[in-house]
């Protein structure tokens, strides 16, 4: 803390203390501290957006990666150093999460205006919302508050997140082991209506999903033949990308539930979304009701939002979100 911090330090924890509570969150968190964040953050996300539309969903999966591993505090976002290996170098991370050069410019705005009032978690966080409802989604509001945290762990990132292969079952209990529930893992997937996987994280569906050289059958038939030709039967396609929703890949609508409906999901976890009679009904309700999945979409991320969240004295506001302050 620096002496000009300090000096205002009992009417700086007085107010912490209305404004957080008992560790809580809060939407008012920067409504005095940095009154312009929400405007600096959307427009940092829509000029990343209009060069490159992909990354509105880079945006969306980079914090759902952040809150996974050790809650949303900005962990994903740190460099490997000498105290410890980084979460971008885990398996579900490498060469694949992509939008950190946002997140930093971003940064670097809201320095400019509120010098380290405000958390990378925090600014991820909305970028996600925004990225979402640039591209069509819906709006909600983001209590904010949220605290970095001093170090990453590349173990956690490969246990933690869910693998396009894993069982519903076992994906769930990743989910609830975060306190999210069912309902959650089918309206979170709705994240699929934006953005692209690399052909070998559904490939197996495409040549050899029995073991005896037979594709997946809850995959439609003329998808599959599209998919294949994008992504061969040989190593040099697994990089190659598809859209995770074959109908709009950059509108975040409804059409990822559509297409589960009839068998035009593209990773085995999206599609196996159908073959529980209660995550099918969700679904079903998703693909007709837009404004449903849409209302229940806030409501989740908000719920992911605040996974294992630092408040109050924990952690600190890191000044650049790839290495934590001195
Ligand atoms: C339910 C378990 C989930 C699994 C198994 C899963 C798996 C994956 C995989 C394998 C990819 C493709 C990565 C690549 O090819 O490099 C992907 C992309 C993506 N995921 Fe998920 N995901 C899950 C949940 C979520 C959630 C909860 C969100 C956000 C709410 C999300 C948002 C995205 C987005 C937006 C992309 C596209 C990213 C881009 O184009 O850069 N996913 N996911
Ligand atoms: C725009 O996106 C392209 C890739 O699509 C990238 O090479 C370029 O650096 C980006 N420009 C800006 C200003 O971000
Ligand atoms: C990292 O995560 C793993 C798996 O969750 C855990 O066992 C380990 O204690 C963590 N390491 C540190 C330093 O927190
Ligand atoms: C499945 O639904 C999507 C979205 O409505 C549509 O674009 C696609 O053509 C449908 N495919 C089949 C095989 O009906
Ligand atoms: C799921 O629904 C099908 C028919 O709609 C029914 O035959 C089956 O018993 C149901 N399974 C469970 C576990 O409820
Ligand atoms: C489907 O949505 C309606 C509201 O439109 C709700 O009453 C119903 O419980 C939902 N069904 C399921 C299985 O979520």
């Amino acid at each position: 803390m620096d002496h000009h911090a300090a000096a205002f330090s009992p009417m700086l924890c007085l107010f912490l203390l209305l404004a957080v509570g008992h560790g809580q969150l809060d939407f008012k968190f920067y409504d005095t501290t940095c009154p312009l964040l929400t405007k600096i953050v959307r427009r940092g996300v829509w000029s990343a957006i209009a060069n490159e539309t992909r990354l509105a969903a880079s945006i969306l999966r980079l914090h759902f990666h952040d809150c996974f591993v050790d809650g949303c505090e900005g962990s994903i976002l740190l460099d490997e150093s000498t105290d410890f290996k980084g979460e971008k170098n885990a398996f579900p991370n490498r060469n694949s999460v992509r939008g950190y050069e946002v997140i930093d410019a971003i940064k670097a705005n809201v320095e400019k205006a509120c010098p380290s009032t405000v958390s990378c978690s925090d600014i991820l966080t909305l970028a996600a919302r925004d990225a979402v409802s640039l591209t069509g989604g819906p709006f909600w509001l983001v209590p904010l508050g949220r605290r970095d945290g001093l170090t990453a762990n590349e173990t956690a990132a490969n246990t933690d997140l869910p693998s396009p292969f894993e069982s519903l079952g076992d994906i769930t209990t990743k989910f609830t082991s975060k306190g999210l529930d069912s309902k959650d893992v089918v309206v979170l997937s709705g994240g699929h209506t934006i953005g692209f996987a690399q052909c070998f994280t559904f490939k197996p569906r495409l040549f050899n999903f029995d073991g005896a050289g037979n594709p997946d059958p809850s995959l439609d038939e003329s998808l599959l033949t599209s998919l294949r030709s994008v992504c061969p039967n040989q190593d040099d396609s697994n990089t190659n990308l598809v859209p995770l929703d074959s109908a709009t890949s950059s509108k975040f609508d409804n059409s990822y539930f559509k297409n589960l409906a009839n068998s035009s999901g593209i990773l085995q976890s999206d599609q196996t979304l159908m073959s529980d009679n209660k995550t099918a009904a969700l679904v079903l309700n998703y693909s007709k009701y837009p404004f449903l999945f849409y209302k229940d979409f806030g409501v989740s991320m908000v719920k992911m939002g605040n996974i294992g969240v630092l408040t109050g004295q924990d952690g600190e506001i890191r000044k650049n979100c790839r290495v934590v302050n001195n």
